[in-house]
């Protein structure tokens, strides 16, 4: 496979009130062209920094180190304090825990994701209106129609989530990173979002950065596993491995906190799955 995403040596500090936090010390990380990627790791660990980062999306006063390079052809970019380039839009949907983070309150959503896909797909706004209904569908969301002009109030949590990741999707990105997406959702509509994604990821073909601080809902859906703790990356395997035989014992304390000593039955649960 080819990388997607080659990270190396990613530092980010934050200084707030003269009080410095370093958010990750040091990641070094290859996303696969193609590959489901989970990123775990308990509240702080440093996950919402590193997918930030990816998108270019951090905040001002972070001070970068290290550097995040595209595949070729897309040009490489060096993420130094001074050269920090933002790579969201076309390259990288990204769906937050909270979607009203991605949606705005007083706009129509199909507007939202119709400027999404006209502007990244240079599309007219008859084609990215179009364009926007067909989303709606993809997402299931049960009249694709009404809910074009539908807003974000108007729509449960479930649905705006839904509405959120058509918006992300709309600039047919190469990589989707989903933020806790599904974390204040309830079990069940958390599943069924997870599910949307997961067929989503398959039909697009899409690069998928599936951020949870819960590793057995990760194992679900990703191929590969990055173990968070503190800044640091302590773990980067197979879902597979992660499961049955984790190297690190902080990846084996969120096993434990999640099922007693065996990790046997999550490892059916995504043989099934998959
Ligand atoms: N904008 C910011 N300013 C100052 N400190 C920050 C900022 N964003 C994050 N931090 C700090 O950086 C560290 C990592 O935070 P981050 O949000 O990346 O963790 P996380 O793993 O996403 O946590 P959660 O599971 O709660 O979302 C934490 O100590 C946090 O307090
Ligand atoms: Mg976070």
């Amino acid at each position: 496979m080819t990388a997607l995403l080659s990270i190396r040596d990613l530092t980010v500090r934050y200084r707030r009130e003269g009080v410095e936090v370093t958010a990750l010390k040091g990641i070094s990380l290859d996303v696969e062209a193609g590959e489901r990627l989970a990123i775990i790791g308990e509240s702080g660990s440093g996950k919402s920094t590193l997918a930030l980062a990816v998108a270019g999306l951090l905040a001002e006063a972070a001070e970068v180190g290290g550097s995040i390079e595209w595949q070729k052809p897309r040009s490489s970019h060096s993420v130094t304090a001074s050269h920090f380039q933002p790579l969201g839009g076309r390259d990288i949907g990204f769906v937050f825990q909270d979607p009203s983070f991605s949606l705005d309150p007083v706009m129509p959503v199909g507007k939202q994701i119709a400027e999404v896909a006209r502007t990244h797909l240079n599309l007219t706004w008859r084609e990215a209106y179009a364009k926007a209904k067909t989303l709606l569908g993809r997402v299931r969301l049960p009249d694709s129609e009404a809910a074009l002009r539908a807003y974000p109030h108007q729509l449960s949590g479930g649905q705006k989530q839904r509405v959120a990741i058509a918006a992300a999707i709309a600039a047919a990105p190469k990589l989707l990173i989903a933020d806790e997406a599904t974390s204040a959702l309830d079990t069940i509509v958390q599943a069924e979002i997870v599910s949307l994604i997961r067929g989503l990821v398959n039909e697009d073909g899409l690069t998928l950065a599936f951020i949870s601080h819960d590793i057995a809902l990760a194992a679900t859906l990703a191929e590969r596993i990055a173990v968070l703790r503190h800044g640091e990356l302590v773990e980067l395997g197979d879902t597979d491995q992660i499961l049955n035989a984790p190297r690190h014992a902080y990846t084996r304390m969120l096993l434990d906190a999640h099922l007693g000593l065996d990790a046997k039955p999550l490892l059916d649960r995504q043989g099934a799955s998959a």
